[in-house]
């Protein structure tokens, strides 16, 4: 049957002694096939003005097509009132591997006159994630634990060719320490390369100069050439410039690629002398997927979740953390039970010392009250000596024995008549 306490099997079990080989040594490769198996949980988030191109770069960045073709919106259709948040997610497989991907879209960011607050209700979106993460790995049973927190943002920046905008530089500040910021270059086939790289350089002055965090790839150190080279190469390129297209257009020398056909020539989206598009796939699906989730985990909601904790109030009261930390609250239990060991150890010394003491005065009492005695006695006797030894002299020396003289000057008689 079932183990259970009952079940004598189980207790043998325990008992046994672990003797050689038991198998750890394949863990590694069960947890990694039982992953591969599982899939990896991956969300994206994008985020960029309406016509930037960011369904169009989804689907070509997934090579499926994640968004169903939009119908074009009719010029008096009305404008959603507030940035929607919506996701989408799919399974993708690839050598066997799948990946469980989300894309986070936000269509109406900043296309309302107003746009101070576009960037709220992304952040709100973002901690609600949050949120339900820690909510799961506060459950007893954390192996179904969902990851749905965004591992990436790619925001999508007009080729204006100019400077970051107003809007741009304040939903960077607003959310740099919460996701992983990627910034792109929306449509570059628009650019010329020489404006590409001068725009480049502006935004990454911009990004310096507002002290925003954007994603950094990892700088190696003790690592082959080759990975470093493909490190420096990926830093290189951002903000990506990228060009998005699903569609396959004939090149003049025959070939049918992914790009965008112009009068002059076509802009092919898988080349790299033409844009950043394969760098940031790279980056993003190969090189710093798991890199971009780690950071994710141990950095953005790590201090997410210390900053919501103190807001909760774990100075005026630590039970919060001994709620979500259980490692605290054995160690305040420890803590408890020696005092209360130390306590008890103290009571019974001083009840032992005062029973000695009370043995001790008792004792004395005696000894004192056997020494008084003893002297009473001994008095006594030396006196009854003395008289003795008095009426010794007395009869030797032949005197008749005369009575004392009392005070009155009468003998008294009474002795010897
Ligand atoms: P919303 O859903 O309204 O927020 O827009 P979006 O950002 O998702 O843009 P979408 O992908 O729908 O593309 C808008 C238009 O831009 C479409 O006509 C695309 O064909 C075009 N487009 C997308 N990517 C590029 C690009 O890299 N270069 C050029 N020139 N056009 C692009």
């Amino acid at each position: 049957g079932a183990p259970s306490p009952q079940n004598p099997a189980i207790s043998s079990v325990i008992r046994k002694k672990l003797m050689g080989y038991v198998g750890f040594a394949n863990l590694p490769n069960q947890v990694h096939r039982k992953s591969v198996r599982k899939g990896f949980q991956f969300t994206a988030m994008v985020v960029g003005e309406s016509g930037l191109g960011k369904s169009t770069l989804i689907n070509t960045l997934f090579n499926t097509t994640l968004y169903p073709p939009k119908e074009p919106l009719h010029p008096s259709a009305e404008r959603p009132k507030t940035v929607a948040i919506e996701s989408i997610g799919a399974d993708i497989e690839e050598n066997g591997v799948r990946l469980h991907l989300t894309v986070v879209d936000t269509p109406g960011f900043g296309d309302f006159v107003n746009n101070d607050d576009s960037w709220k209700p992304i952040v709100e979106n973002i901690e609600s994630r949050f949120d339900s993460y820690l909510e799961q790995e506060n459950r007893v049973n954390r192996l179904k634990v969902v990851d749905n927190r965004v591992h990436a943002c790619l925001y999508f920046i007009q080729p204006t060719g100019h400077s970051l905008k107003q809007i741009d530089i304040e939903f960077m500040r607003r959310l740099h320490t919460k996701v992983n910021l990627i910034p792109v270059i929306a449509k570059a086939d628009t650019m010329t390369d020489e404006e590409i790289a001068n725009f480049k350089q502006r935004i990454l002055s911009d990004i310096q100069h507002h002290n925003i965090h954007i994603f950094q790839a990892p700088t190696y150190e003790n690592e082959d050439e080759e990975t470093i080279a493909e490190a420096e190469e990926i830093a290189s390129k951002i903000p990506f410039a990228i060009v998005g297209s699903n569609k396959f257009v004939g090149t003049p020398d025959g070939r049918k690629v992914r790009g965008r056909a112009y009068p002059w020539g076509v802009v092919e989206v898988d080349n790299e002398e033409h844009c950043d598009f394969v760098k940031l796939r790279q980056m993003l699906v190969r090189t710093y997927m798991e890199e971009l989730r780690e950071y994710t985990n141990d950095v953005l909601y790590e201090n997410w979740r210390t900053e919501k904790l103190v807001s909760m109030g774990v100075a005026q009261d630590s039970t919060v953390f001994k709620e979500i930390n259980p490692a605290a609250r054995l160690q305040e239990e420890r803590v408890m039970h020696e005092a209360k060991l130390a306590k008890m150890e103290a009571e019974m010394k001083m009840v032992f010392q005062q029973k000695v003491q009370e043995k001790e005065a008792k004792l004395k009492q005696s000894e004192e009250e056997l020494y008084a005695r003893h002297k009473e006695m001994k008095e006594a006797l030396e006196k009854q000596r003395n008289d003795l030894e008095d009426k010794k002299r007395k009869i030797e020396s032949g005197r008749p024995i005369t009575p004392e003289k009392n005070a009155t000057g009468r003998r008294k008689g009474f002795l010897r008549t």
